[in-house]
């Protein structure tokens, strides 16, 4: 019996992950384990009525489970990253999810934008740093009047620059990007592992030519731990460069392991490249920890309510739960399931299809019950 806490949270998020819970529990009767959920009201809804967000009793009652099932956060109504920022990004922080794993693979039957390219030559994943870089939140916005801030500014330009910024500075806004030793060094890790029992290459991404404080510590770190694996193949993109070659040769990568904001920036260009954000699952984990699974895309607010959502993403994300429960044989066979209804055309309007959303989760989840799966 696994106790799995589910937060449907924003949009489409609520109608998504109830069709992954459907097929959850498809697998669970059909593989012979039982899941146990907690409801949780997280979002926007409830911090209109009330002003929470998370909650230290939410913490508790999250703290309690195997691991997390999210749908998606983000709602008009607020001011962006109230939210993003209160929720999602609090729990990846409080639960040390320092793992952003997002597999690029683009399924059988599925087409990618990308001419001449199939499912053999797009299957990589992208291990993400999810703890540091520039989502810790360090920085700050002023003005003229709080003199001590611009003073402590004006000094470190003219310290560092030789700039005298007194008559440009009136509005400052500067944020820090933070990398750690031990931050990058689990990350990576877990990338030269992952690397290792794939088609062992990995490959590091970076800014090191510009950013050269941060990137050039995480290159170091690169470098220590690659002499540990000397199986794996291993090779530095800069961020820029790398986005032309997912396009250009997606076939060269097997693991890709890249700071945060890159991997943010990259798993977006990932996603299309897979055939759409509907398509793009991702896991935030802590291999000692609670971890936490979801589409990568957001809570799209004008598709609410409106049963067009794919809800393959969610439903992949809940195969990546059931691999990280150890449940290897269920999440096989979500993962068939998933495909087996794109080959018979009950897909969404994103693909092509005019199955709604509940039409795909129930395929799906017969699929895994019928056993042909
Ligand atoms: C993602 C999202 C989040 C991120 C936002 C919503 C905070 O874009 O999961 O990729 O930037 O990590
Ligand atoms: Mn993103």
């Amino acid at each position: 019996m696994y106790r799995i806490a589910a937060v449907g949270g924003d949009g489409i998020g609520p109608e998504v992950l109830n069709e992954g819970r459907k097929v959850l529990e498809a697998a669970a009767e059909r593989f012979g384990f039982g899941i146990e959920w907690v409801e949780m009201d997280l979002g926007a809804e409830r911090y209109l009525r009330t002003g929470e967000l998370l909650t230290e009793e939410d913490m508790e009652l999250l703290s309690s489970c195997r691991a997390i099932y999210f749908g998606a956060i983000g709602d008009e109504r607020v001011k962006p990253g109230v939210l993003e920022k209160g929720i999602l990004l609090t729990m990846r922080f409080h639960f040390d999810q320092f793992v952003n794993l997002r597999p690029v693979r683009l399924l059988r039957g599925i087409k990618s934008p990308l001419a001449e390219k199939g499912p053999e030559d797009i299957d990589f994943v992208v291990v993400r740093e999810n703890t540091e870089d520039f989502y810790v939140g360090l920085g700050s916005r002023f003005r003229r009047r709080e003199k001590k801030e611009l003073a402590m500014m004006r000094e470190l330009y003219h310290a560092k620059f030789g700039i005298d910024a007194e008559s440009d500075a009136e509005e400052v806004a500067y944020q820090i990007g933070v990398i750690t030793r031990e931050g990058a060094r689990r990350v990576i890790d877990f990338a030269f592992d992952l690397a290792q029992r794939r088609r062992k290459r990995l490959t590091s991404v970076d800014k090191a030519n510009v950013l050269t404080e941060v990137y050039g510590l995480w290159r170091e770190v690169f470098s220590e731990e690659a002499r540990r694996y000397p199986d794996v193949q291993t090779e530095f993109n800069f961020v820029d460069a790398i986005t032309m070659w997912f396009v250009k040769n997606p076939e060269w990568f097997d693991v890709v392991v890249t700071p945060n904001m890159f991997g943010d920036i990259i798993t977006d260009l990932g996603a299309i490249i897979q055939g759409g954000l509907g398509l793009a699952p991702g896991g935030n984990i802590n291999p000692a920890g609670v971890s936490m699974f979801e589409p990568i895309h957001g809570s799209a607010p004008k598709y609410r309510g409106k049963g067009v959502a794919n809800p393959i993403a969610t439903i992949w994300a809940g195969s990546m739960l059931l691999a990280l429960l150890n449940e290897a044989e269920a999440s096989e066979a979500v993962m068939r399931a998933i495909e087996q209804s794109i080959a018979k055309g009950v897909v969404t309007r994103d693909l092509g299809g005019g199955a709604s959303t509940r039409e795909v989760g129930d395929e799906i989840a017969a699929g895994v019950l019928g056993g042909g799966c």
